[in-house]
């Protein structure tokens, strides 16, 4: 067990935390403290999710033991919620560079490994009213979840089948770093750059949300440009890539 109190205490140091070896979701444990007046920084972090979310109304699930699961707290400004996304998808891709590999970032923030999804992340807002309280970001990465007889056997990967044995809470730490470091910068040029020049998907044919086209570039609010057949230029907020023609069930 490469997750626990102990452990955590150890590499943390004195970061608040809170460890559950069993939560519903670390999201709505978060969102939870924050309105409770956790401060920036701090992370709720589970071993084992029951109602697990992720993006576009998805369940997230992996067994004990298997992955890193946490969220981050941060208060940012309303005009800074679009870059926390960025900000975690950019925290893992350092954090996988740093053991030597080559991720990149699937618009808008999946973790891409060897053509597969390593993590994805899922920010949700706590507002009181029209005050915006903080921000919990979620992130989700594949430690040692064996996919092969599941449906993602072919598009997701986990760190450990690429580097070799992993200590979960020292992998933790490295993300945290960069959490710190780019959550200091939201909204900056810097972040911004960071991200775009992560992005896997700039210059290629894509199909996302019923549109297929040429993913020409993306916007400072990391919007999707994507040039039509008709030679317009389409602005995408949110959605599935697919790379190449193939269309979205
Ligand atoms: C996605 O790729 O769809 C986003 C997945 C985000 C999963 C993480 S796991 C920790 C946090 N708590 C949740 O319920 N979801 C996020």
């Amino acid at each position: 067990m490469d997750l626990s109190e102990a452990r955590l205490s150890q590499v943390l140091g004195v970061r608040p935390f809170q460890f559950f070896p069993q939560i519903g979701s670390t999201n709505d444990q978060a969102l939870a403290w924050l309105s409770a007046g956790a401060p920036p920084g701090a992370v709720v972090l589970a071993d084992e999710q029951t109602k697990g979310r992720g993006r576009l109304g998805r369940s997230w699930f992996a067994p004990p033991g298997t992955a890193l699961m946490f969220s981050y707290l941060l208060c940012p400004s309303p005009q800074q919620l679009t870059y926390v996304g960025m900000v975690g998808a950019l925290a893992v891709c350092e954090a996988t560079e740093r053991l030597g590999l080559s991720p990149g970032i699937k618009w808008p923030n999946d973790v891409w490994l060897d053509g597969r999804k390593l993590s994805g992340v899922l920010p949700e807002a706590a507002w009181h009213g029209e005050n915006l309280v903080g921000v919990s970001l979620g992130i989700g990465v594949n430690i040692r979840i064996d996919f092969a007889a599941t449906p993602f056997a072919e598009t997701a990967v986990s760190l450990e089948t690429v580097v070799g044995a992993l200590d979960r809470a020292d992998f933790l730490a490295s993300i945290l770093v960069r959490l710190d470091f780019w959550a200091s910068r939201l909204s900056s040029d810097q972040l911004f750059e960071a991200w775009r020049s992560r992005l896997i998907v700039l210059g290629q044919q894509v199909s996302i949300s019923g549109l297929s086209g040429i993913a020409e570039s993306v916007d400072r609010h990391g919007a999707l440009l994507v040039r039509d057949s008709s030679g317009t230029l389409q602005r995408v907020l949110a959605g599935d890539i697919a790379l190449g023609q193939v269309r979205e069930n």
